[in-house]
């Protein structure tokens, strides 16, 4: 009944936003709707009387992983709040995590302009900020202000800018900002390590072992006080990811989260008409949705006793939800689906996955991750 309601709800917003919202430039939109949000959190009356059904609050949705709870299991993607804006907004929409930034040691303005577009066929947002973000600085600073309600996630990347033009800079730079966070009584719950951003100008690379070995070493040289996720890369091979995996269960990281935006032009989820006329720049939403399933699955396979997999990419159903948490994620984090469904999609998530879990007769969602994926397969590295 809720779940149905959502849903008329989300078709309204659905009509509006693809008969109207989406004639208006796709950055413009999102500053909007950042301030808007903005204005909800320090109202938030105005919200509070849904609150009491879209909060999410279902025992068999609440989590403890890493020692954090998670009253439920959908995440906001880091790249949307990128100016801490929203996570006091966030639990009224069903959200049960938040991450901000991705945020660096010094600003920057980013890329040149367009830096988001939005491929309505393809149910794919374009995506060229390189980390736009007004620095870790701001970030603390704006952490301060508030206590949540929900685990709020910082996440951390190399500054984008041409200075920062080695592995050893890079590694330095990234450090700085880790080090600024910690020293500050800033509020959040978690890091993400971000090392798949595919729209940097400078391209210093993490992937191959040997580099990511040294940046997950000086990490751990930082004894940091919360846990640390990597955002993980979906378009490498399978090899390749596992060898990532490989060296990441070696350090002071608890789970990765797969993963970040699709580059590929050729992806079948895009339509060539809308891909011929994008201008620079990679893909959230469908594109992702394959792939990062996919990888989801490889890292609880092979990793699943070691690593926290979080799912990330194409989520707009509580179905695509559902099938990510069986393939391995303990929990999952969207953008693009807020964008082509509606902000009260985590809501109609949460609803939507009480109901699948009680149609496979599980009781808990931690009965149902990794349900579909068998774990452990290389156990001892
Ligand atoms: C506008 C936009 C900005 C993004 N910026 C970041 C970012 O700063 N850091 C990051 O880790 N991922 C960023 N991403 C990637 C998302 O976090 C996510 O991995 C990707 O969009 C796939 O999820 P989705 O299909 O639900 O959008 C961004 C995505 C979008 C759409």
């Amino acid at each position: 009944m809720k779940e149905s309601l959502l849903s008329a709800i989300s078709g309204i917003y659905r009509f509006i936003a693809y008969n109207f919202v989406f004639y208006f430039d796709s950055e413009l939109t999102h500053e909007i709707a950042l301030s808007v949000g903005e204005f909800c959190s320090k109202n938030r009356w105005l919200i509070a009387p849904f609150a009491f059904w879209l909060k999410p609050r279902n025992s068999k949705l609440t989590q403890v992983i890493s020692g954090i709870t998670f009253k439920g299991p959908v995440g906001l993607a880091a790249g949307f709040d990128y100016r801490v804006n929203l996570p006091r907004l966030l639990p009224y929409l069903g959200f049960g995590s938040g991450t901000v930034g991705t945020f660096t040691d010094r600003p920057y303005e980013g890329n040149t302009r367009p830096r988001l577009g939005r491929l309505i066929k393809s149910k794919a947002l374009l995506v060229n900020k390189g980390f736009k973000n007004d620095g870790i600085d701001f970030a603390v600073r704006k952490l301060l202000i508030d206590d949540f309600e929900l685990p709020v996630g910082l996440s951390i990347g190399k500054t984008n800018i041409a200075e920062v033009c080695t592995q050893e800079l890079a590694i330095a730079d990234i450090e700085s900002a880790f080090k600024k966070a910690e020293c500050s009584p800033a509020n959040f719950n978690y890091y993400e390590l971000n090392i798949s951003c595919p729209n940097l100008n400078v391209d210093v690379s993490f992937y191959p072992p040997k580099n990511l070995e040294e940046l997950l070493s000086s990490i751990d040289n930082l004894n940091l006080s919360r846990p640390v996720f990597v955002k993980m890369p979906i378009e490498k091979s399978d090899s390749e990811i596992l060898e990532m995996l490989r060296v990441i269960v070696k350090h002071k990281i608890v789970g990765v989260i797969l993963g970040n935006l699709a580059r590929d032009r050729n992806n079948p989820a895009l339509i060539k008409e809308e891909v011929d006329k994008a201008g620079k720049g990679n893909f959230s939403g469908m594109p992702t949705q394959k792939r990062s399933d996919e990888v989801i699955k490889l890292a609880y396979e092979n990793f699943g006793e070691k690593l926290i997999v979080v799912g990330c990419g194409g989520i707009f159903t509580p179905e695509d939800a559902y099938r990510k948490i069986r393939n391995g994620a303990s929990f999952v984090q969207m953008i693009a689906g807020l964008i082509f469904n509606g902000p009260l999609l985590p809501a109609q998530i949460n609803f939507g996955l009480a109901r699948l879990l009680k149609k496979d007769g599980f009781n808990h969602i931690s009965e149902a991750i990794g349900a579909d994926t068998k774990k452990g397969k290389i156990s001892d590295l």
